[in-house]
């Protein structure tokens, strides 16, 4: 929405929530996200045609475009549980939308949601309202931006796609009202329109595919380690044949994020719901491969390290799910670390931006194996080994042989997401793994390989 605000100084933007501390921290100097870039743009437009306001009705009500962009977490409990995306919070916003509108809107599905939605939602909006002249077109508008690089990817994005109704005269006039916003700074053939139901799969599906190559190369990365050769180069060889492309080819501790593992689960449910099991469990074990990369790390760590890692200080760099970002959902991190508490290791964790107050809510019963530091230097200190989780840039510039002095010996480097150098690690005096390249034969050796 600050993006829009920016670049249509012509459009008033209001962003609600019913959430007074939420809205507060919009209105404040101090953002309630990470997001570089953001506070510039933020800072450029409010005030001016962007706005942050608890008045929910009051926007409803002044606004001619309403774009949802509530959560849709999946299921903990009920029919669906652990796969499917639980509505409540669409509905109850779409219940307050019929309430409050007055004349015709267009309603625009912000948030990730099950194919069909926008059916549900429209009945719920029409049978709502109580003016029956009141027309509601409702758009799907998916998101696919990533936290990190939200600011450039919505400044220049590969495409922006827009569903509609494009059969029907009302539902055209409602796509091309979306289009002509964001022609304000997209080029027009980057602008796609699609039905309704494709929009709205086509966000399931490209968050599948993205996963997918993840798990294909973490599933090659295992293999790599087996077979002596180097994930890495297996990466560059095939990234450079145009139909597979160099993007999104980086083996890992595993994805994190709010949405990969989530999308996927829906995608499965969604198949099985229409009786599709052989196509629900291929996109079953994409997630599969991914908790697999997960611990398979922890048992790599517990092995290379003769096997106990009980009361040894294990640090570990980076909580993120990704870099750039604060965001700690579905964070590999926390997999990782729970396995190694498991073992009876005490974590020391640092990460740029993660607080020890989320840490303590990710790591709920576990804080008594857990210290947060302020600095990766103390962090660091006196530990047997260190864990690389998240892919911070700030790691690669330590000087490694300062950090190699104050660790006990024999110093242990993981580095799950292939950051580092490993051959400087190795002349410095560390035994290092990395994920997916040839076994140290230190660490072979200590497996009783
Ligand atoms: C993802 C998609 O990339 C966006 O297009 C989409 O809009 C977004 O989900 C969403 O649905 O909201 P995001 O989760 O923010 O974006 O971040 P990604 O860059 O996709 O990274 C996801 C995870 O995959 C991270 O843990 C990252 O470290 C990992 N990853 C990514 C790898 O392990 N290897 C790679 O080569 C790339």
């Amino acid at each position: 929405m600050a993006m829009i605000a920016l670049k249509c100084p012509h459009i008033k933007v209001t962003v609600v929530d019913i959430s007074q501390p939420r809205i507060d921290a919009w209105n404040s100097d101090e953002l309630p996200i990470y997001e570089p870039g953001l506070d510039e743009v933020v800072k450029a437009c409010r005030g001016k045609n962007l706005f942050f306001s608890t008045d929910v009705a009051g926007a409803i009500r002044e606004s001619q475009m309403i774009f949802v962009s509530v959560n849709t977490p999946t299921k903990k409990t009920g029919l669906g549980s652990g796969k499917a995306a639980d509505l409540t919070y669409w509905e109850s916003a779409a219940r307050t939308i019929a309430a409050e509108s007055k004349d015709n809107k267009i309603i625009v599905e912000k948030s990730t949601v099950p194919v069909r939605t926008a059916e549900a939602i429209e009945k719920v909006l029409k049978r709502n309202c109580s003016d029956s002249n009141v027309q509601f077109d409702i758009l799907s508008n998916p998101e696919f931006l990533a936290e990190g690089t939200a600011i450039s990817d919505l400044t220049a994005p590969d495409r922006v796609l827009i569903g509609g109704k494009i059969e029907n005269e009302a539902g055209q006039a409602a796509v091309d009202a979306l289009a002509e916003v964001y022609a304000n700074w997209v080029p027009k053939e980057q602008i796609i329109t699609a039905n309704l139901w494709s929009a709205e799969l086509s966000k399931l599906a490209a968050n599948a595919f993205l996963a997918q190559r993840i798990s294909s190369i973490n599933a090659m990365s295992a293999l790599c380690e087996a077979t002596g050769a180097d994930v890495a180069q297996v990466a560059h060889s095939i990234g450079t044949d145009s139909r597979i492309g160099p993007k999104f080819l980086n083996a890992s501790v595993g994805f994190g994020g709010s949405c990969f593992q989530k999308d996927i689960l829906n995608l499965a449910y969604i198949c099985e719901c229409h009786g599709l099991k052989e196509v629900a469990d291929y996109w079953y074990s994409v997630v599969g491969m991914n908790d697999y990369q997960k611990s398979r790390f922890v048992r790599r760590v517990v092995s290379a390290m003769f096997n106990t890692i009980r009361n040894k200080k294990i640090a570990m760099l980076g909580f993120a799910f990704k870099k750039d970002t604060g965001d700690t959902r579905e964070t590999p991190a926390i997999d990782v670390g729970k396995g190694l508490i498991e073992d009876g290791a005490q974590l020391a964790i640092y990460d740029p931006q993660v607080k020890e107050d989320q840490i303590a809510y990710d790591m709920e019963g576990m804080m008594g194996n857990i210290t947060c530091y302020k600095t990766a230097k103390e962090a660091l200190q006196d530990a047997h080994a260190v864990t690389i989780m998240t892919e911070w840039d700030e790691f690669k510039s330590y000087d490694w042989k300062e950090i190699y002095d104050v660790m006990q010996k024999p110093a242990f480097v993981f580095d799950g997401r292939l950051i580092l150098d490993h051959d400087h690690l190795r002349e410095i005096g560390f035994i290092v793994y990395a994920l997916g390249k040839p076994i140290d034969p230190f660490i072979k050796s200590a497996e009783g390989a």
